[in-house]
């Protein structure tokens, strides 16, 4: 066994990069998997530990390139940063937090879009801060209007430069009334880490409600922030003086959860993924009954697998939470691949979502993708002028295929497809995954893929 980055892989050899893998298909994969925090929770509450005036501990911590990036980047505007003594825990001491310069600041951010988050906790600590251009997944053109309207209502100066943004407050920061045009993740978030801490009361409305966000809103609250919600998405923040640090246990990732449980749908396998929990996952697990997958729910997990009867087609439309999520489609998909007839999904979160079909069609699946979206007697969510649909017809067996991973989510879609595929694989661009999903090899070793890291 070579250990390779975090991951300990048959057949490797030490030089490799773990960016191109050879898989052998059509094995069921079979086993546990362990699921531990959310990317998209724990990176959050890192950055809002800058809120703090004493140190704050995170737990189940996912080891992911994401929260390096974060880390580094609390790291250069002076945070002090290291593993607490339970495994998966960080503990993150803001108490010599400074500003950092351009440079630092571009080196580290790496191809994030939480950069964009550090704006309200360092206007509250510095009265300033510089965001550099920022990156992401390639699934849109992920605008940031949303946040500089945000920031500007709170009495922020935004300066846009050509290798950035930059912020002042010299007056400070004071309650606001914000109405989103649309339920942002990233948004809500970005209203929430400054509205804390600012001078009044701000009331957002038509906020997101994910349950990452709500994880956030219990970080905030430990740290001693006032903040209720509505059940009409509006959210109301008292801003305090003061914020101490917090110790919070991340929620579990739903979307790596779901991602695994797809794998065992497309595989015919049976996956057991510790630490998944039904409430945040009501709407997936639904979608995956309808589709012919089985599960059991226990107080430590839920085992996911293919059902008796052969996979049925689903009409499937993205949403903001409570519906079924942007990041839950891709791997969804190629589990439609192998359903007895014709599946529709409606893309209504992202307008580019879809670029890892190509592959899949490359390998046999026969998907057609309507740019401008489709319109239906089912649909229930409003549509957007940017949606997409695709069309699944099934089953069609899938052979091997040379791929290029294109997203976090996609390639992780391609990894199933392959393993999934009967014959060979060579999929390039791994790293991408590993950015999202922790111990990637290990699971998929744990789990029986056949599978070589090759360059
Ligand atoms: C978060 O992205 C997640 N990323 C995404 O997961 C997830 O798919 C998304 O929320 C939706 O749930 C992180 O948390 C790091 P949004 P975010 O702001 O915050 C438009 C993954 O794989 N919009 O809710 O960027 C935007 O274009 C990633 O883990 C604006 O127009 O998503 C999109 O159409 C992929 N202007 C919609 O809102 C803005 O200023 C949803 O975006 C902001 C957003």
């Amino acid at each position: 066994m070579t250990l390779l980055g975090d991951t300990k892989v048959a057949g490797a050899s030490a030089s490799r990069s773990g960016e191109v893998i050879q898989i052998r298909g059509g094995r069921p994969l079979r086993g546990q998997v362990d699921v531990r925090g959310a990317k998209n929770l724990a990176t959050k509450a890192m950055v809002a530990s800058l809120l703090g005036e004493t140190p704050s501990t995170l737990r189940d911590v996912p080891d992911i390139r994401d929260v390096e990036v974060v880390r580094s980047l609390l790291e250069v505007h002076g945070v002090a940063v290291s593993e607490g003594e339970e495994p998966g825990s960080l503990i993150l001491d803001p108490s010599a937090a400074k500003s950092a310069n351009f440079e630092e600041i571009d080196a580290h951010a790496g191809s994030s879009r939480i950069p964009i988050l550090f704006c309200g906790p360092l206007l509250h600590l510095l009265g300033q801060a510089f965001i550099p251009d920022l990156g992401g997944c390639r699934i849109g053109d992920r605008p940031i209007d949303f946040h500089l309207d945000a920031l500007r209502a709170f009495g922020a100066i935004v300066d846009k430069q050509p290798s950035g943004i930059r912020l002042s407050a010299p007056e400070g920061l004071h309650g606001a009334d914000i109405e989103l045009p649309y339920p942002s993740v990233g948004a809500t978030e970005q209203v929430l880490l400054t509205a804390v801490r600012a001078n009044g009361v701000t009331e957002l409305r038509n906020a997101a409600i994910e349950p990452e966000i709500m994880d956030l809103i219990g970080v905030l609250q430990k740290m001693g922030a006032i903040i209720s919600y509505e059940p009409n998405r509006v959210i109301f923040i008292e801003g305090v003086q003061e914020l101490r640090g917090y110790d919070h246990r991340s929620l579990f990732d739903r979307n790596e959860a779901a991602s695994w449980a797809s794998a065992a749908l497309a595989t015919d396998g049976d996956i057991f993924v510790k630490g998944a929990r039904q409430y945040e996952m009501l709407t997936f697990l639904n979608v995956y009954r309808k589709v012919g997958g089985d599960f059991d729910i226990t107080d430590e997990g839920i085992r996911f697998r293919r059902g008796e009867a052969p996979l049925k087609p689903v009409i499937v439309e993205t949403d903001v939470h409570p519906g079924f999520m942007t990041d839950w489609q891709q791997p969804l998909i190629v589990a439609l691949t192998q359903a007895h007839g014709t599946s529709v999904v409606h893309e209504t979160v992202y307008e580019n979502r879809f670029g890892f079909i190509e592959a899949l069609n490359q390998m046999g699946a026969d998907i057609v993708v309507h740019p401008r979206g489709l319109d239906g007697p089912y649909r229930r969510v409003p549509r957007r002028a940017l949606e997409q649909a695709a069309v699944i017809t099934g089953p069609t067996p899938l052979r091997g295929a040379d791929i290029v991973v294109p997203d976090l989510r996609g390639g992780y879609s391609h990894v199933i497809a392959a393993l999934t595929a009967e014959g060979t694989s060579r999929v390039s661009g791994v790293g991408i995954i590993r950015r999202g999903y922790e111990k990637f090899f290990e699971k998929l070793t744990a789990l029986g893929a056949d599978f070589d890291v090759v360059g």
